[in-house]
């Protein structure tokens, strides 16, 4: 009787000998690099930042389908950038605030969160004034936060989640060339109510081949 044989590695750009350990992740989100588009800066947040992440935080069109509630004082604000603030002093993910180059005006926020070292993975989020929505600008952010992604914390896999009924989101990720890999059923509890995830992706592959 022929035993099978040992199976070979997955092939070599799914099959990967080191990882990003935590010290060296840590260093590069405590530093975390200012990214730059054509129309877009992202940087890090400021304390003197409160009023304009209060001006979209507090709109109850944009909290509709965030996992966070609509902010309805400047202290909650506060302790939003206080967070923020704190969890790149740690070395943790956070996220960038989305500036207009030409105003210096900020007017949304963008991030990499739940960073798995263990399997080069992490998953976007974002969100905008409603003032500057349809104009491209997150698909624009998303695009070099993709790139900042696997080039600089050399993920493999990077995914977003949003609810089938938020047609904005669902849209910037297909522009990115996101891939719909199904529903996720009652996956979040928010707000009170369970909500269904679809779930997206884009691997390391996808990206460099578009
Ligand atoms: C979702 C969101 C981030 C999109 O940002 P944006 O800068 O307006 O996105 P873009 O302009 O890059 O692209 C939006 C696309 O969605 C489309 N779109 C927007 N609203 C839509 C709707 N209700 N139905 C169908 N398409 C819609 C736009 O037409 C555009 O597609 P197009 O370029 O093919 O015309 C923004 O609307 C937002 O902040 N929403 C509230 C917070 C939120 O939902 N965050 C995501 C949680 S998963």
């Amino acid at each position: 009787m022929v035993l099978g044989r040992a199976t070979s590695p997955p092939s070599s750009t799914a099959f990967r000998r080191t990882v990003f350990d935590r010290k060296r992740a840590a260093k590069l989100l405590r530093n975390l690099p200012q990214l730059t588009t054509s129309r877009l800066l992202l940087r890090k947040f400021k304390r003197t930042d409160v009023h304009d992440v209060f001006a979209y935080a507090s709109d109850p069109e944009v909290a509709l389908f965030t996992v966070w509630e609509q902010h309805r004082d400047l202290k909650t604000t506060r302790q939003f950038i206080s967070t923020v603030l704190k969890a790149y002093r740690q070395g943790h993910p956070a996220p960038w605030a989305i500036v207009l180059r030409k105003t210096g005006k900020l007017i949304g926020a963008i991030t990499l969160r739940n960073w798995s070292l263990a399997h080069s993975r992490a998953e976007v989020g974002y969100v905008l004034s409603r003032e500057y929505w349809g104009k491209g600008y997150v698909t624009e952010a998303l695009n070099a936060v993709l790139a900042f992604g696997f080039s600089e914390m050399e993920l493999h896999r990077i995914e977003a989640k949003a609810v089938p009924e938020n047609r904005g989101s669902t849209r910037v990720m297909e522009k990115a060339g996101m891939k719909c890999e199904g529903l996720l059923r009652d996956y979040e509890l928010v707000k009170g109510a369970y909500q269904s995830l679809n779930l997206y992706s884009i691997l390391k592959s996808d990206f460099d081949a578009r």
